[in-house]
């Protein structure tokens, strides 16, 4: 056995692996430099918001177990390269409703986005114009149609609603988002009543809300977000008049209509000039009903487990739904999706591509709209890499044959 000759350690030697990293005075800009993926994300976005907050945009329904399921099916994905074909710079470009998208990835609407972070729906329509990537405002925003447009007027703005039983409240946001030059409607189907989420019972996070005096001492502990809340203008349901009804409990099972038939997908396709997307389809009978009543495109999704709990697993039903309708309509996929790699397994089976929530939303609580822009780069550059290491040029050359889900 031979001996390396020894000698005494020169700086010189060491110096060059040790370079410091730059400092930013900037805490917004000091989070997001020591993350490197969502699920990091996640753990710098808890500590910045009250847990009462943190509570409502990360929990599930009930016990929580479709959440934690969304999650596991995307952990059985096996991503299968073609070594050969590798690429050094995948176009992950694509069409999602006949018009290009920069990534497959939409922003799925959310509700409530101010109490993540003041600048709300404007940062998160204003970060995906930016990223060419569509957002879904949510019925239940906290920033009017309009305002939210004026955000981002050059972004593929789509509108998710809820039909109220009063249908004139659904016309006003109709005619507002045509107005405003919003490109699609996401019809919500899966909220017949609201889901229970315990911890916002505890935290008397309801509507009306009964908040608890811990509740409020969580927020006093961060000053920041409350300086925010309290400086901008009020939290409401701004998709409502202001002062109606509505922009005060307009979350309430009572103002929306509970029972949605294929019917109301035909009302709104004669009210609305552009696509209509439906959103938590949960099986393949349904499927190919909102296929059948006029779907452009339908939206797997449990609610990110928000909903019923125990529903299926949207990744799970996707080969089978794309089997029976996916040569009539697009098929989308929400719910876990937390990855670049998630993102091409959704496409390899079959999904026209993914909506994402609570991504941008941990975000947006991490450092506004810089936050926002992290999350698309972020899921931008991991679908890329994925991309190359899996020796796909493009997304349409992204196939089955690339995706397989294992048992465990
Ligand atoms: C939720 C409703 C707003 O999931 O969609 O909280």
């Amino acid at each position: 056995m031979s001996t390396a000759p020894r000698r005494v350690p020169r700086w010189r030697d060491v110096e060059p692996f040790l370079k410091a990293r730059p400092w930013h005075a900037d805490p917004v800009a000091r989070r997001l430099a020591r993350t490197h993926s969502i699920d990091e994300l996640e753990g710098e976005a808890r500590r910045r918001v009250p847990g009462a907050v943190w509570d409502y945009v990360h929990g599930g329904s009930d016990g929580e177990v479709a959440m934690a399921r969304n999650r596991a099916a995307f952990d059985r994905v096996e991503l299968r390269p073609t070594a050969f074909g590798q690429v050094a710079s995948p176009d992950t470009s694509t069409i999602l409703l006949g018009r290009p998208a920069s990534a497959p990835i939409v922003f799925a609407p959310t509700g409530y986005a101010r109490l993540s972070h003041h600048e709300g729906e404007r940062a998160v329509a204003a970060a995906a114009a930016g990223a060419g990537l569509p957002f879904a405002l949510s019925t239940y925003a906290t920033t009017s149609i309009t305002d939210t447009a004026l955000a981002a007027p050059a972004g593929r703005n789509w509108l998710q609603v809820y039909l109220m039983k009063d249908r004139d409240v659904t016309l006003a946001h109709l005619a507002e988002a045509r107005e405003q030059g919003y490109e699609a409607l996401v019809l919500t189907i899966d909220t017949t009543v609201t889901g229970l989420k315990r911890k916002d019972k505890r935290n008397g996070f309801n509507i009306p809300p009964e908040l608890t005096p811990r509740t409020v001492a969580g927020m006093a502990r961060h000053p920041g977000w409350v300086a925010g809340i309290l400086t901008t203008e009020p939290v409401r349901f701004a998709t409502f008049p202001e002062g109606s009804d509505y922009s005060r409990w307009g979350m309430s099972n009572q103002l929306r209509e509970q029972a949605i038939r294929p019917a109301d997908i035909t009302w709104l396709k004669d009210r609305w000039p552009g696509p209509v997307v439906v959103k938590g389809v949960q099986s393949v009978t349904d499927a190919r009903a909102c296929v059948d009543a006029g779907a452009d495109a339908v939206v797997l999704s449990n609610h990110g487990g928000r909903q019923l709990d125990r529903a299926p697993v949207p990744l799970e039903l996707l080969p089978d739904v794309v089997a029976a309708v996916g040569d009539r309509t697009e098929v989308y996929v929400d719910s876990g999706v937390r990855s670049g790699g998630d993102v091409a397994a959704v496409i390899g089976l079959g999904g026209r591509g993914v909506l994402v929530g609570r991504a941008y939303l941990y975000g947006l609580m991490v450092g506004g709209r810089r936050g926002v822009d992290f999350v698309a780069g972020c899921l931008v550059d991991e679908l890329q890499r994925a991309m190359c290491l899996l020796g796909t040029p493009d997304i349409a050359s992204i196939t089955t044959d690339h995706v397989r889900l294992r048992e465990h």
